[in-house]
């Protein structure tokens, strides 16, 4: 027999029976005890309750392995759903103060009693938890692979992983599977959320090829039935007026060849009555580049539709294709430009973006009452930009507590479109008087601001390629409210449902790619297996890059510490002004 472990300590403190016990827990070898022959009552029933405990436990750990197994989507087989359809809404760059922003302001200039709602407000669920793989303050890209990936990844990320290989999106899956598919933004349609549900590419700037891969130039072909947004620009020729492409690929003619009927006006959209006579597959571009800020577009309600009235148009006719089918459909419906709101730092812009898309949750809702067929519609954001605060202390001395909702009321136009225009006027070359005269009149006009002080208005003069974010400064600072940042930030953000019981795995607090877990599972569709085709086909898929170098069809990578997340997308975004001969966004982080 082995020395017992514990022999080298002084006998005195333990008995050597304890040590010989001890030893044999740790070494599982019998003990040297001898009971006799005749146990007692009491030694058996000890074992029997052992015994039984034993036994207990082991059944115990069988059932939760079991259980466990059960609710894991990995082990789960595959069940036959019911017909059923999903809306998926993303308020980009929405965090939980945007809503006590908007809902103050709302109640303020409707006069509304305190306790008044936002229609969003009565379908809160849950939270979101927003880091990426790559940063604790996600982007848009990486947010919106956890939703459609269901998987973390870096910055600047569309739809591919961290080792840069592809990852299967729901909306791929849902097409394969026999859903309809859709996308409704008010960005850009190749900017990164949009981007994230059909195409794939390494760094969320190249969005040339991104809008070739969402007309199915790419691995799996068409997968996207319906897009509505902006971004055009990014459709069109080199050589056509209003493009932003570096290469002579006309995009709308090839999505015409793989089918896409194309729309790219107010009229063409008047024309699809309200969703009733849309033939698929559709394309409608309604703008260069983004569709107005809200607060500038209900203006140009005869230019650019509303995120509503697109919403709308794309719910029926989607509900109408899929009535006598098998299968429902996928929609992916977006508030793009909350979060430019809050890259500008622009609380009268982002209150209009957030009444936008009550407008929009309201419309969806309406769908799922009337429309017979099963579904659920989930909301959410990528994260929050701009580090919002319903209060801001504008002196050194204690503050006070107001924030003040009508200095909001009292602006008519965006600080971005304020922006445009003083650009315009700039280029004029006009003298520091006409300058001034310019900048009181427009934040007279624009903004309802009748007391601009002289040190506001040197600030225009100076630094003239930042004048955007002074016109917000000035509505911010007489409404008091603060920002934290132009860029995004770490905060938690809401998630919301039609029908907390159906989205009964996104109550509580969750983590993003819980989200997209929940799209996948709820659509009951494979999405390994599309990452499997996107591997398989585009293994060795490469593709002639604007500067004439074979890259993979994913685009090059990015470079060793190369920022993904804005610079690139600020550098596209000013882009799509200069082409226009209006220089925009020098300088400053304008919207991603
Ligand atoms: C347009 O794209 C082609 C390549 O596709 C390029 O050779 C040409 O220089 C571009 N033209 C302009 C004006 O950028
Ligand atoms: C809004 O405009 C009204 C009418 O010009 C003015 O009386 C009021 O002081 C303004 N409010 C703010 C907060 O600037
Ligand atoms: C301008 O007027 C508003 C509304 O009366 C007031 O709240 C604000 O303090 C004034 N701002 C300046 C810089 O005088
Ligand atoms: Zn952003």
């Amino acid at each position: 027999m082995p020395e017992p472990l514990f022999s080298n300590r002084p006998s005195s403190e333990r008995s050597r029976d304890d040590l010989a016990e001890e030893d044999a827990l740790l070494t599982g070898e019998r003990t040297g005890h001898s009971y006799g022959d005749v146990r007692s009552w009491k030694f058996w029933r000890e074992i029997g309750l052992f015994i039984w405990a034993v036994i207990a436990t082991a059944l115990v750990i069988v059932l939760a392995v079991i259980y466990q197994k059960a609710q894991d989507p990995k082990h789960s087989s595959p069940h036959p759903l019911g017909k059923r359809n999903l809306i998926f809404m993303v308020s980009d760059g929405m965090g939980p103060t945007s809503l006590s922003l908007t809902r103050s302001f709302k109640q303020f200039q409707n006069g509304l009693p305190y306790n008044h709602q936002l229609v969003i407000d009565q379908h809160l669920i849950g939270q979101s938890r927003t880091r990426s793989s790559s940063s604790l303050v996600t982007d848009s890209a990486a947010g919106a692979t956890a939703f459609s990936c269901g998987m973390k990844s870096y910055n600047g990320a569309i739809s591919v992983l961290p080792n840069h290989e592809p990852c299967g999106t729901v909306l791929e899956a849902a097409k394969k599977a026999g859903y309809m598919t859709g996308l409704v933004v008010t960005t850009r349609i190749t900017d990164a959320t949009p981007a994230c549900f059909a195409a794939h590419v390494n760094m969320r700037g190249e969005e040339d090829r991104i809008a070739e891969q969402l007309v199915g130039d790419y691995p799996l072909g068409r997968v996207v039935d319906l897009m509505f947004g902006g971004g055009r620009c990014h459709f069109l020729s080199n050589s056509t007026e209003n493009s932003c492409r570096s290469d002579d690929k006309d995009i709308v003619a090839l999505a015409k060849a793989n089918g896409f009927n194309y729309i790219s006006d107010r009229k063409g959209f008047d024309g699809l009555k309200g969703g009733k006579a849309v033939t698929f597959p559709l394309l409608g571009l309604f703008a260069d580049t983004d569709v107005p800020y809200e607060i500038d577009r209900r203006n140009e309600n005869d230019i650019y539709p509303s995120l509503h009235e697109m919403a709308e148009a794309a719910l029926t006719a989607l509900g109408e294709a899929t009535k006598d089918s098998e299968k429902g459909f996928f929609l992916m419906i977006e508030g793009s430009r909350i979060d430019h709101a809050g890259h500008h730092n622009d609380p009268a812009a982002q209150v209009h973006e957030v009444l936008a898309y009550d407008k929009a949750f309201a419309s969806v809702l309406r769908f799922l009452e009337r429309d017979p067929t099963e579904g659920v519609m989930v909301s959410t954001s990528d994260h929050e930009t701009g580090g919002l605060s319903t209060a801001r202390q504008l002196h050194a001395t204690y503050p006070e507590y107001l924030w003040y909702p009508g200095a909001l009321a009292n602006a008519s136009h965006s600080a971005e479109r304020l922006g445009l225009e003083y650009g315009e006027f700039l280029s004029k070359n006009p003298s520091d008087a006409e300058k001034t005269t310019f900048i009181k009149s427009s934040a007279s006009s624009g903004l309802g601001i009748e007391n601009i002080t002289d040190e506001e208005v040197s600030k225009f003069v100076e630094e003239p390629e930042i004048a955007l974010y002074y016109y917000a400064d000035m509505i911010s600072r007489r409404s008091q409210t603060g920002w934290s940042t132009h860029g995004h930030s770490a905060a938690d953000v809401n998630i919301y449902s039609s029908d907390p019981k159906a989205a009964l795995p996104l109550v509580g607090n969750h983590e993003n790619t819980e989200v997209g877990d929940f799209l996948r599972e709820y659509l009951g569709v494979d999405v390994a297996a599309v990452t499997k085709e996107l591997r398989e086909k585009g293994a060795n898929l490469m593709v002639t890059d604007a500067d004439g170098q074979q890259v993979s069809w994913m685009g090059k990578l990015p470079e060793e510490g190369q920022r993904l997340d804005g610079q690139n997308h600020v550098t596209s975004f000013g882009k799509d002004y200069r082409k226009r001969g209006v220089v925009h966004g020098r300088g400053c982080a304008c919207g991603h």
